[in-house]
């Protein structure tokens, strides 16, 4: 038997409901922000993901799906949507045109080879949205406030919004050689990935598991003590704007996210002080340095799954409706043959049906009746049908009543 890959996983029956569910949620509230969607390609080139997210990082290092094609391309299964969102920005310059901030949002599936567990998968889908063309603390607001409702609404109303600041690229590059030049003589006393990491992406260690707890890292200087003015300045306004807004944060200098492309504000939303339900910022250089004109851009992505967990660990009741409007029962050729067309009418007027197509014998489609919680029935009947009549009964209280086919909609209509 061939089974599905590691990592991987299939996405049906109750699971499929709650995500429509979701979807809906999330589209919706996008809408309200002004975000329009985006779907881009599952591949695109491995430079893409490569030069964007960088190649010092743990993703490109260990976990992107690189292959080259029949055509000896290299491509890359898409890791995250941010790069692949501004090769789109710049595919279209849109940087010519920047009269208003390009605002979209994506529901996508991820690939990363990381080892799977509980909330880490191989292929797993990222709701995300990413805003082009502003450089004000303001934006920054909208996108973190747009990330907190969306976990309100989704009624995990327990999370922490953790942000902090990189700064301008002068601050993070002054932030980067302190940090250097603290761990160098602890360095041995860190675990393996950390000596690993402080070769080619320093800030990394800051956010080790393995580690966080350890004096060194608790000591070790923080990015805020090294903003310059204009950096600062810009992040205490993001932190008055939040408090005015009354999105409940949290500031902590151990956010540096593990993505090269960001500067100023970055964040992570946080239950119960878990893994990351998502995270995002500013990266005001991705733009140049995948080859367009400087351009600011902030975003941020969620990790879907991982908030569908969380929303099951939490309890949270999603109304999910499984069962059906009309089960139509029949027997004879002309009753099957009046239940195909009447499902068919009336599916087209917005009801939920179903008939029987195995050819079972009424006792059988009773039971089915049930297993899909059929609100009303109709058992088919040539007499009635010589007539234009059926008899429809609620499966509920019971009563039946006789009506003409031509009134089932507006029947159905009013008693649904
Ligand atoms: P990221 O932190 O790499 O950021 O991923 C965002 C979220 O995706 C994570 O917080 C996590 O919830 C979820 N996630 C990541 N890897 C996995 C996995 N293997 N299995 C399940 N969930 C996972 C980015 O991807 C940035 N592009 C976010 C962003 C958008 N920044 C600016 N705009």
């Amino acid at each position: 038997m061939i089974t599905k890959q590691k990592g991987t996983y299939d996405i049906f029956g109750e699971e499929a409901k709650k995500r429509a569910y979701v979807d809906e949620i999330l589209s919706t509230l996008c809408a309200k922000y002004n975000y329009g969607y985006i779907e881009t390609p599952v591949f695109e080139a491995s430079e893409l993901f490569h030069r964007g997210v960088g190649e010092a990082t743990d993703m490109v290092q260990k976990e992107t799906y690189d292959f080259k094609d029949r055509g000896d391309r290299n491509l890359t299964l898409r890791p995250e949507g941010t790069a692949s969102v501004v090769r789109w920005f710049l595919e279209n310059k849109f940087y010519g045109n920047l009269t208003d901030p390009i605002k979209v949002f994506y529901n996508m599936k991820m690939y990363r080879y990381e080892r799977p567990q509980s909330g880490r998968n191989r292929e797993f889908t990222q709701w995300g949205f990413e805003c082009f063309g502003c450089d004000d603390a303001r934006s920054d607001a909208e996108v973190i406030s747009l990330a907190y409702n969306a976990y309100r609404l989704l009624g995990l109303d327990d999370i922490t919004i953790k942000i902090n600041s990189l700064g301008d690229k002068e601050s993070r590059e002054n932030y980067r050689n302190a940090l250097v030049d603290y761990l160098k003589p602890h360095i041995s006393e860190l675990c393996e990935d950390c000596q690993e990491r402080f070769q080619k992406n320093p800030l990394r260690i800051l956010d080790c598991k393995v580690d966080s707890e350890s004096d060194i890292i608790k000591n070790a200087p923080k990015t805020l003590d090294f903003l310059n003015e204009e950096s600062k300045e810009r992040f205490d306004h993001l932190c008055e704007l939040l408090d005015l807004m009354e999105i409940n944060y949290e500031v902590d200098c151990k956010i540096v996210r593990g993505l090269d492309y960001y500067n100023h504000m970055v964040f992570e939303v946080v239950l119960d002080d878990s893994y990351a339900l998502g995270g995002g910022g500013r990266y005001n250089g991705l733009v140049e340095t995948l080859g367009g004109p400087s351009t600011p851009a902030v975003g941020f992505a969620m990790g879907y799954d991982r908030t569908l967990l969380a929303m099951q660990e939490k309890n949270v009741r999603i109304p999910i409706d499984d069962s059906i409007d009309l089960y139509l029962l029949s027997v004879s050729d002309t009753e099957k043959d009046t239940a195909a067309y009447l499902a068919q009418e009336l599916r087209l007027n917005g009801f939920v049906v179903e008939t029987d197509l195995l050819n079972r014998s009424l006792k059988s489609q009773f039971k089915s009746v049930d297993r899909y919680k059929a609100k009303f029935l109709i058992v088919l009947n040539d007499d009635d049908l010589a007539k234009n009549e059926v008899v429809l009964k609620d499966n509920k209280t019971k009563e039946e009543e006789r009506i003409k086919m031509n009134d089932l909609v507006d029947y159905l209509d009013m008693h649904l």
